[in-house]
């Protein structure tokens, strides 16, 4: 049983000492402001104050729902005797950022960190949902690491259209695909298009909102359950409303993010993720939050802990149902237990609802295995994430087994190099590019540093003379990202990446590359002295920004091996604040 003592009450909270307690003059200045919303007296009695971090945005659709859950979430902690006070912070929308959502991930963590600190607030509730919001909420919290719980907006409900279940994501790519080899119409595209969104919340397949939310509750950030809930079920304005009342007595207890985030929880976390066939993106987030908390992991523990993980959710993109299915089968709870069942979980990690990883989970049950399969039945054996090896890659590179094609696994193919996305577009309808189905796509310049923001385009689109003769899938390298919600046998967050003069800088045309999965290698097949002598000639032809974030961003982040945080970022800091001001 992981040891955690809870503190005493009652006792004076951070909200009383210097802001809301005492008859001083700055007492009176933080209190007589606060009441100009109505907010009654007595409820600056020493009460916990519960900030309401909310990425609400009509900007990010996926979070449009957010402001009506966290009306339930001041429910539940006004029920359990504490003062809720909601505020916005930078909401990153996937759909709708650019040059991506990726970029401002790290730009919300600060927003969220600095939220918290200066501010009376004893502990938070991360509201969250779309792919970044998860991520940045909660690196931001465990920076400061007062009491914080997540709640996740929950999924869409199934894309319907002519007779069909279709997924966020996995179907654009797929219907794209279509449109590209002439089985579809442009007016069937469009036709598709509002049936696959059809309410309120996030992505519905297995995509990279679904993962985090997935990691969030597997890191033991999450009440039980709190993942699958569809944004429009009742159930996910229950879970919102017992997020608050529980959040009031962890403050009570002093249970904190660095309580909850061992190297246990991010342990369990990564086998999860291969249990679920969770996105890529994933990796780099959960070396984020880890390098916030101060725990050392690695891309290393990522494929030694998913290695022997089989995947048995059967969602897209690596399987055929969306997070409707899975949460009528017993959503994450049920994969918990199997994992627990299997020996392949710390049983004993603590969680904060304040029981243990295992007490939650030993009692639900699958209600549909062929959504939740059992382990003999899974998709794939090998889930998880692979990283993989060698001079193309020094500090690694990974790729999602569970969605690539097992023949391409091992594969040897002569590399077609695009030297940026731009050159990608260019060239990749040329009828005259000399590509067929065995050739290496190889993008380059599109890592953090090179895009910058480390763009969702590694899983890139295959030529149009590729798909009409029915092929599906060729191997694609690059030091981009990409969606949780693509697939394909695509080696992605090449390290070092080609801005920043890794060897992917250096391929060219021709050149014959290695990918050998089981044995976790990629090989650029050129000699030592030649590789040298190609990087000692490199010279990056990236702009640099001048000015603005962007400049902050391309000067300050880290290689996506460590997590793509700002090299100054990384750490805990801690709750403390400067002495007040007036
Ligand atoms: Fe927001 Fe997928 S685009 S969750």
């Amino acid at each position: 049983m992981t040891k955690f003592k809870p503190a005493a009450w009652p006792r004076v909270l951070r909200s009383q000492e210097g802001w809301f307690g005492g008859t001083s003059k700055d007492n009176i200045y933080h209190r007589s402001w606060m009441k100009n919303q109505g907010l009654p007296s007595d409820l600056f009695d020493g009460r916990p104050v519960i900030g309401i971090c909310n990425t609400w945005s009509q900007l990010t659709p996926c979070n449009a729902h957010l402001r009506d859950l966290a009306e339930r979430v001041k429910h539940g902690i006004y029920e359990a005797g504490g003062l809720p006070l909601e505020f916005p912070v930078f909401s990153a929308g996937e759909s709708t950022l650019r040059p991506t959502a990726m970029m401002f991930r790290n730009l919300a963590a600060m927003d969220v960190e600095e939220a918290l600190r200066g501010t009376p607030l004893d502990g938070v509730v991360l509201m969250v949902g779309c792919d970044k919001t998860t991520p940045a909420l909660l690196m931001g919290a465990a920076s400061v690491d007062i009491p914080a719980i997540v709640v996740t907006g929950g999924p869409m409900l199934n894309g319907k259209w002519r007779g069909q279940d279709i997924g966020s994501g996995t179907s654009l790519w797929q219907l794209s695909e279509d449109r590209k080899a002439g089985k579809i119409s442009t007016e069937d595209f469009l036709e598709a298009e509002i049936a696959m969104s059809r309410s309120p919340g996030s992505c519905n397949t297995m995509g990279t909102a679904s993962t985090m939310a997935s990691m969030a509750e597997a890191l033991g950030m999450a009440l039980s359950g709190n993942a699958a809930i569809p944004a429009v079920d009742s159930r996910r304005r229950v879970m919102a409303h017992v997020t608050g009342r529980r959040i009031v007595q962890m403050v009570k207890d002093d249970l904190k993010p660095s309580d909850v985030m061992t190297k246990e929880a991010f342990e369990n976390a990564i086998r999860v993720n291969g249990a679920i066939g969770g996105s890529t993106n994933a990796v780099i987030h959960l070396l984020a939050i880890a390098g916030r908390v101060g725990i050392d992991l690695t891309l290393d523990d990522w494929d030694r802990l998913g290695r022997d993980i089989p995947t048995i959710v059967n969602l897209q993109p690596s399987g055929k149902y969306l997070m409707e299915e899975f949460f009528y089968a017993g959503g994450l709870p049920v994969v918990i237990k199997a994992l627990g069942e299997a020996g392949k979980l710390h049983n004993d990690a603590l969680t904060v609802s304040g029981d243990t990883m295992w007490d939650q989970v030993k009692d639900v049950q699958n209600w549909n295995d062929d959504v939740i399969r059992p382990f003999e039945k899974a998709l794939t054996q090998s889930g998880g994430i692979a990283v993989v090896k060698g001079n193309l890659a020094p500090n690694g590179a990974v790729l999602k087994p569970s969605a690539a094609t097992p023949a391409l696994l091992t594969h040897r193919g002569r590399a077609v190099v695009f030297e940026d996305i731009d050159d990608y577009k260019a060239k990749i309808y040329d009828e005259n590019l000399d590509i067929d189905e065995n050739c290496i796509m190889v993008l380059k310049n599109c890592g953090p540093k090179g895009y910058p923001g480390m763009a969702e385009v590694g899983n890139m689109g295959l030529p149009p003379k590729v798909l009409r003769k029915g092929i599906t899938d060729m191997v694609r390298i690059s030091d981009a990202r990409m969606s949780g919600t693509a697939y394909g046998t695509v080696v992605l967050h090449t390290s070092p990446e080609a801005a920043a003069g890794g060897p992917l800088a250096v391929v060219q045309n021709g050149d014959m590359i290695e990918l050998d999965v089981p044995n976790r290698k990629l090989h650029l097949d050129i000699s030592d002295e030649e590789l040298k002598k190609r990087l000692d000639n490199w010279k990056s032809t990236v702009p640099v920004p001048e000015s603005g974030y962007a400049y902050l961003y391309y000067k300050s982040v880290i290689g996506a091996d460590k997590g793509a945080d700002f090299d100054f970022l990384v750490g805990h800091r801690g709750k403390e604040i400067p002495k007040d001001s007036h």
